[in-house]
């Protein structure tokens, strides 16, 4: 590493003598990431928004850098991707990501992260610090024609990293497609470190550098300072945060309920407008149930943080009477949220007029943190709820309806 931090600085400095390098050298390495006994890479990457052609990588570093990733159809790599922009190699920045496109469907792929610091961006000539290449990792893209696909749900975890230590253990032999944090697992973030720091226990313990994750927001993420930046890290299908997107036999539709409480509350000082928000996604909904991707899937999964059904009468929610309507003709299959931390599953009706069957996660304590599974396969999708000490909170099971479009 000492090497390796000398010769890489010293190269930007010419021909100095050997004094003054000694001292530009010194005066350098005060400043860079690795004089500092610390890698360049502030996270490991994260696998973002996976398609049958596509795979952003995402990570972030400690000083601003260039980065890019090297990848192949095996460990040999062979090509380079960067992110390119009106001409303009994207470089001097931190938050890094980058998407490899012109993939194969269902097709494994190998990639590493590298970064190489920026000492100094001057107008002619940049002067380079060290470059630094992560491990090779691997990962899948979706493969529309598989009838087979399992992905995991966290919610509510609310910072509290001894829970969801716990509840990643009791899916350790799991082998799932993909993760989901389905809100509140980032608690009003105030500043950006406390923000990194999570993101990176979370990515670490869900494997995200070869399963990707997705990242929904909560009402508790779009509170504090950092939460104007907290977008910035994941990498949604259309760049916002409600989308669709087709995993295996299922179509997923994620909705972003915003705030829980109405717009002109003290709390929020008038910088709120979810309520325009909420208006926007029932105009996305009404074309989005309307795509051939979304009729002629197997199976439709609805996942939003704050449930619609089985809340307190007098519980602010505005969205039964906006998405409501929508969303029971839309034919979903299953709908995943949190909020209430009280693990339960509705069948459809039980807890109003869904259409769906309702399935609720648990809260931030070892008393009630739970981690949601759901599996689907050629016959049915099945949902088991599993609590900290692995054992079965709720489950059920939807069978396949063998709609007319996805008649083969
Ligand atoms: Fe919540």
């Amino acid at each position: 590493m000492e090497k390796r931090e000398f010769l890489t600085v010293a190269l930007g400095l010419g021909a100095m003598s050997p004094t003054l390098l000694a001292t530009a050298t010194e005066k350098k390495l005060e400043t860079t990431a690795v004089a500092k006994g610390s890698s360049l890479f502030r996270t490991a990457p994260y696998l973002q928004n996976i398609s049958e052609t596509a795979a952003t990588i995402a990570w972030t570093t400690r000083t601003k850098c260039h980065s890019w990733v090297e990848w192949g159809e095996s460990e040999a790599l062979g090509n380079k991707a960067q992110t390119i922009l009106d001409g303009q190699i994207t470089a001097n920045n931190t938050l890094n990501k980058i998407t490899l496109d012109e993939l194969e469907p269902g097709k494994s792929y190998s990639y590493r992260i590298c970064s190489r610091e920026i000492i100094k961006y001057n107008p002619y000539g940049v002067e380079w610090g060290a470059t630094e290449t992560s491990p090779i990792k691997t990962f899948a893209t979706a493969d529309a024609s598989s009838d087979l696909f399992t992905c995991i749900f966290f919610n509510d975890i609310h910072d509290q990293l001894p829970v969801f230590n716990t509840l990643v253990k009791n899916v350790a032999g799991l082998d799932y497609d993909m993760s989901i944090f389905n809100g509140d697992c980032f608690n009003d973030p105030r500043e950006e470190s406390r923000v990194l720091n999570l993101l990176e226990s979370y990515n670490h313990g869900i494997r995200a550098s070869t399963i990707p994750v997705v990242y929904l927001r909560g009402n508790h993420e779009i509170r504090g300072a950092y939460s104007r930046q907290w977008p910035s890290l994941v990498s949604n299908p259309g760049g916002q945060q409600y989308f669709s997107m087709s995993r295996g036999p299922i179509r997923f539709v994620f909705m972003d309920c915003g705030e829980d409480k109405l717009d002109g509350h003290w709390a929020y000082s008038g910088l709120n407008d979810f309520e325009g928000f909420h208006r926007e996604q029932a105009a996305w909904l009404e074309k989005e149930i309307e795509k051939p991707e979304f009729k002629n899937a197997k199976y439709r999964v609805l996942v939003h943080h704050i449930p619609i059904y089985g809340l307190n009468a007098k519980a602010y929610n505005p969205w039964k009477t906006l998405w409501g309507p929508i969303l029971n003709r839309a034919g979903f299959d299953i709908s995943v949220h949190g909020h209430t931390h009280k693990a339960i599953i509705y069948p459809p009706q039980t807890a109003g007029d869904h259409t769906y069957p309702v399935v609720i996660g648990g809260g931030p304590k070892m008393e009630n943190g739970t981690v949601t599974i759901l599996k689907a396969s050629d016959k049915e999708l099945s949902v088991t709820i599993l609590d900290t000490q692995g054992k079965t909170a709720g489950s059920y099971q939807v069978q396949r309806k063998w709609r007319k479009e996805n008649q083969v």
